[in-house]
């Protein structure tokens, strides 16, 4: 057995001799002593649900936002307000929820990692923090059923091991309809859930974070932005309110995890996030750090040459790139490749 298991059963063990003897007693006491000893311990060399692992750092994640998030103001103060509230608030109403939309490769499984990074010390990596993909986790419509007991079981596990666990659901337009619906109890105001039907210990839903990804919605915000600009509005003078409700109605009439769910008809969705499209000066800028990543300072016929492979639309104004940032990397890649076999020769 290793050293953490040895740990947990002595921990097991001074619970069974306390339980021989009365609370206020002597030994008791001793005992309570040596289990925050063994605990303590224990948490030196795995992940506890303590602040040295779940560590909130909302400052550090609004600072990375400002420097590594491009285009997205609207996303960055209602993410960062609504965790901010969350994560201040000793006793949350009900689990923060949040549905981000938008066109590809505008950012949203990026801030979600962003999230992941500056909430857990773990990171991604953190056993408090799960990541399911639409596609790929829940591929088949005829097994909806078997997917909800999962889903539950996991649920449950992680947060009686942390109520601030962080889940993530991308893609959920891929995701067969009715499978978000085992989240309703999870996502309601002030539910307590039990362990066993007959048993008196309850699960405090309230504290832990849903993020759900999406490209529903997204047609209807790039025409919005574009109805903004043509009547003279700047991009970032847009709110929250010019695009909240158009999300939220076609989340819920478009095909994919949301149609026609309860999760959404209980209006458990605390925030519709959109991810406006991206333009050329936010590509430049993507396109400046994929070269700086890899060790190059780009020159202007660079990023020139890069950004001719990016499409643009809609037409006729063609401004927002159509991928957004998405695959940017291997178009960098190719071109320092060929420039170096340039200036080699
Ligand atoms: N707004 C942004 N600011 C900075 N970098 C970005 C932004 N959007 C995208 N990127 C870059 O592009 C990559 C792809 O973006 P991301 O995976 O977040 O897209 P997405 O919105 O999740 O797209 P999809 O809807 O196709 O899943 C990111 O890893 C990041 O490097
Ligand atoms: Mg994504």
């Amino acid at each position: 057995m290793n050293f953490v298991g040895t740990l947990l059963l002595i921990n097991l063990l001074i619970i069974y001799v306390k339980c021989q003897f009365s609370i206020s007693s002597p030994i008791s006491f001793v005992l309570d002593e040596f289990s925050n000893i063994a605990t303590y311990t224990k948490c030196k060399f795995v992940e506890c649900c303590i602040n040295e692992y779940v560590i909130s750092d909302i400052d550090k994640l609004d600072d990375m936002f400002k420097k590594e998030l491009y285009g997205q103001t609207i996303a960055q103060s209602v993410v960062i307000n609504a965790l901010r509230g969350h994560l201040t608030s000793s006793n949350p109403p009900k689990a923060l929820s949040m549905s981000f939309h938008g066109p590809p490769g505008t950012g949203k499984t990026y801030i979600s990692q962003m999230i992941a990074k500056f909430l857990f010390k773990n990171g991604d990596g953190s056993k408090f923090y799960h990541f399911f993909n639409g596609r790929n986790d829940f591929p088949l419509e005829n097994k909806v059923n078997d997917y909800k007991e999962e889903l539950y079981k996991i649920i449950i596990k992680s947060l009686q091991n942390c109520e601030r666990s962080m889940f993530i659901f991308d893609e959920v337009d891929k995701m067969p309809e009715g499978v978000l619906n085992v989240l309703v109890p999870f996502l309601d105001y002030h539910t307590k859930i039990k362990l066993w039907r007959l048993d008196n210990n309850f699960i405090n839903t309230t504290k832990a974070i849903y993020i759900f990804l999406s490209n529903t919605g997204s047609i209807g915000i790039t025409q919005r932005l574009l109805t903004l600009w043509k009547e003279g509005k700047q991009r970032t003078m847009t709110k929250l309110q010019d695009f909240e409700n158009i999300i939220s109605v076609r989340a819920f009439n478009e095909k994919g995890g949301f149609y026609h769910s309860d999760t959404i008809d209980s209006n458990l969705i605390d925030h519709y996030v959109p991810f406006l499209p991206l333009e050329e000066v936010h590509v430049r800028e993507c396109l400046k750090k994929a070269f700086v990543n890899r060790g190059v300072y780009p020159t202007s016929e660079m990023i020139k040459e890069a950004l001719s492979y990016v499409t643009f639309g809609p037409p006729p104004d063609n401004i927002y790139a159509i991928a957004g940032c998405k695959r940017l990397e291997q178009k960098v890649a190719s071109i320092i490749y060929a420039n170096k076999k340039q200036t080699e020769l």
